[in-house]
């Protein structure tokens, strides 16, 4: 299931190649910037200053690089070359040189040759477990990990109340459904991993100077063209709020945090 959910879905076919992910940089760090999902994701995991940490698909360093002000190491393993350019670029503006980088994919990740067991007080994956063969993902991330482990993953169907959102415009039949938590959850469940679940209301705001960026950014991020276009700008002209010159969509993702022990919950 969770195979077809990821060949099923747009996301799940874009987002495991690490080559798409090299064209998003700027967009994607204003999006958690302005969210502050670092924040969102610092405020709910247990960190002490002894620990290192593991950080699979950092992205820009959304994580990596709060992490690494404050714990002894941080490990991030990141495929795409622009968003490890851009981290490497955030760790040297604010000096940090604890930070290993490995440029795989967690798939190609060996334990024993590129980390070792448990070497890793805590490791975090947040919105990049998108491979297919999920539950040696998932059983390597437990290997790594010596105290806790933090996956943050999207939780239900994108906006399924909201009638008018933006993705239940046009996007629901044509690109699927990504796989959520609850996959995730059933997956470590068999693996023996009783894990933890908090529903998290995070923010996902995104930024445009003008209402012509904004339909620009969502045409290709949607995959929209014809008469769909309209639909597009449309929403966006009556959903764009403006503040202070510039014109926000504030959204909210609902994301799940599942976490758990090493010490607790294996079968
Ligand atoms: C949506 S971004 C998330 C970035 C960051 N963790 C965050 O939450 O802001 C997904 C990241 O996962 C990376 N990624 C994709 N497939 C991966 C894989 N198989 N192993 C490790 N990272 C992967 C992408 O290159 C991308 O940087």
């Amino acid at each position: 299931m969770w195979n077809n959910a990821i060949e099923g879905s747009r996301w799940g076919q874009r987002a495991g190649k690490p080559e798409f992910w090299d064209e998003q940089v700027d967009w994607f760090e204003e999006l958690v910037q302005q969210s502050d999902r670092a924040g969102m994701i610092m405020s709910r995991i247990k960190i002490e200053p002894s620990y290192r940490v593991l950080d699979i698909g950092a992205g820009p360093g959304t994580t990596a690089i709060p992490l690494a002000k404050i714990v002894k190491s941080v490990t991030v393993v990141e495929p795409s070359s622009g968003m490890l350019a851009r981290l490497k670029e955030n760790a040297s503006k604010h000096n940090l040189a604890n930070i290993t980088y490995l440029p795989k994919k967690w798939e190609e990740v060996e334990i024993g040759k590129d980390i070792d067991m448990e070497e890793h007080d805590v490791v975090i994956a947040s919105h990049s477990l998108v491979m297919k063969d999920i539950k040696d993902a998932l059983e390597k991330i437990n290997d790594a990990a010596k105290r806790n482990v933090y996956i943050f993953i999207v939780a239900g169907r994108r906006n399924e109340k909201e009638g008018s959102s933006l993705w239940s415009l046009f996007n629901r039949e044509k690109h699927g459904n990504r796989p959520d938590y609850i996959y995730l959850y059933n997956i470590l469940y068999q693996l023996g991993i009783y894990a933890n679940v908090e529903i998290i209301d995070a923010n996902h705001n995104m930024r445009f100077p003008d209402l012509d960026a904004a339909v620009q950014h969502y045409k290709t991020w949607m995959n929209v063209s014809g008469d769909d276009e309209k639909k597009l700008r449309l929403y966006l002209s009556e959903n764009l709020v403006k503040e202070n010159n510039v014109f926000w969509l504030k959204h909210k993702l609902r994301t799940a945090m599942i976490s758990w022990r090493k010490d607790v919950v294996m079968a």
